[in-house]
């Protein structure tokens, strides 16, 4: 399939993705990086941020791995010093950087709350207030992509720090998205069902046959692709969605919607079953 965006579409841009040496965040780094953008990732480990800078560079692109916690605010403050030193000011920012288990509520330690709530909502915060000090002094515009998740609305059992982080992430988005907006900085947030990535499925997904269950509740019957969040991700980046601001774009193959729908569940039977039961169902004529 042909490229549906401009190849210098994101040119313009030096964007920052925080958790970008690994899964989702290192799928949007490749994708923006191959659109022309200067990228800056980080990540607390070295490693996967060298391979992915080394592959991005290997594939024509421009790309700096510098490593940070997101949980510690002055490692931010001199990530964004550092990143800017190596590409100049840093136009559009994308929060990714997750942390996340399953757990009983009732079990989860205040390190382990601390662990998820300070990853993904203060990392997420300090990243973004980065940015806007930059920015609004700088009277330049600017844009945000937050990482939510479908569960940031409905709240889900067994991850609450991560439901609670991210409902954080999206209160964040809409509230910035009206105070920053007159000076032409955006903010919006994607709210993905399940993509399989090695850190989300070794710590959320217990085993084959649940995975499977997963699948059934989508009405696409399949998991999405990082690289098709990577194509949204660089519209809501671009200047294509230049009027959507504190927007939460859910993108789950209808994963969210068909859980809640009383009749929804028969769609998993055979269709010719379903009709024959509904047929039986009619009252004679
Ligand atoms: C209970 C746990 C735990 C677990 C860690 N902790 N894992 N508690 N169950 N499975 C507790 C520890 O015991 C400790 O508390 C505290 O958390 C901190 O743990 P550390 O080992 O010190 O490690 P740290 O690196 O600080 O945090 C661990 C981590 C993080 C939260 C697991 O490394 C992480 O999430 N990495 C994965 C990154 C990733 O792949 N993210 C993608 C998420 S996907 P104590 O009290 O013992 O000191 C996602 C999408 C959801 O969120 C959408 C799906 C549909």
């Amino acid at each position: 399939m042909d490229d549906a965006y401009q190849p210098d579409l994101l040119a313009d841009h030096h964007l920052v993705v925080t958790g970008g040496g690994t899964g989702l965040g290192r799928a949007m780094a490749e994708r923006v990086a191959a659109l022309g953008a200067a990228v800056t990732i980080n990540g607390r480990r070295t490693e996967p941020l060298e391979s992915t800078v080394a592959d991005i560079r290997a594939a024509g692109g421009t790309a700096e791995g510098i490593s940070c916690n997101v949980r510690e605010p002055d490692a931010v403050a001199a990530f964004f010093e550092e990143a800017e030193e190596r590409q100049g000011p840093v136009t559009a920012l994308i929060n990714n950087a997750a942390a996340n288990f399953l757990a009983m509520a009732e079990d989860i330690s205040p390190n382990g709350f601390d662990a998820i709530i300070k990853t993904n909502l203060y990392g997420s915060w300090y990243c973004t207030q980065q940015c806007g000090r930059r920015w609004l002094e700088r009277e330049t515009p600017g844009v945000v992509l937050s990482i939510a998740t479908t569960y940031a609305e409905t709240g889900s059992a067994f991850v609450l720090p991560s439901a609670m982080s991210k409902a954080g992430i999206v209160a964040m988005t809409r509230s910035l998205a009206a105070e920053w907006g007159q000076a032409g900085i955006r903010l919006n947030a994607v709210a993905p069902g399940p993509f399989p990535t090695e850190g989300a499925w070794d710590r959320l997904v217990p085993g084959e046959d649940i995975e499977q269950q997963m699948k059934q509740r989508i009405p696409a019957r399949r998991f999405g692709e990082p690289e098709e969040l990577a194509d949204l991700a660089v519209f809501m980046l671009s200047d294509l969605s230049r009027y959507m601001n504190g927007e939460v774009v859910v993108f789950d193959g209808g994963e969210v919607l068909a859980a809640g729908g009383q009749f929804n569940d028969f769609t998993r039977l055979p269709r010719q079953q379903v009709k024959a039961m509904f047929e039986q169902m009619r009252p004679e004529k």
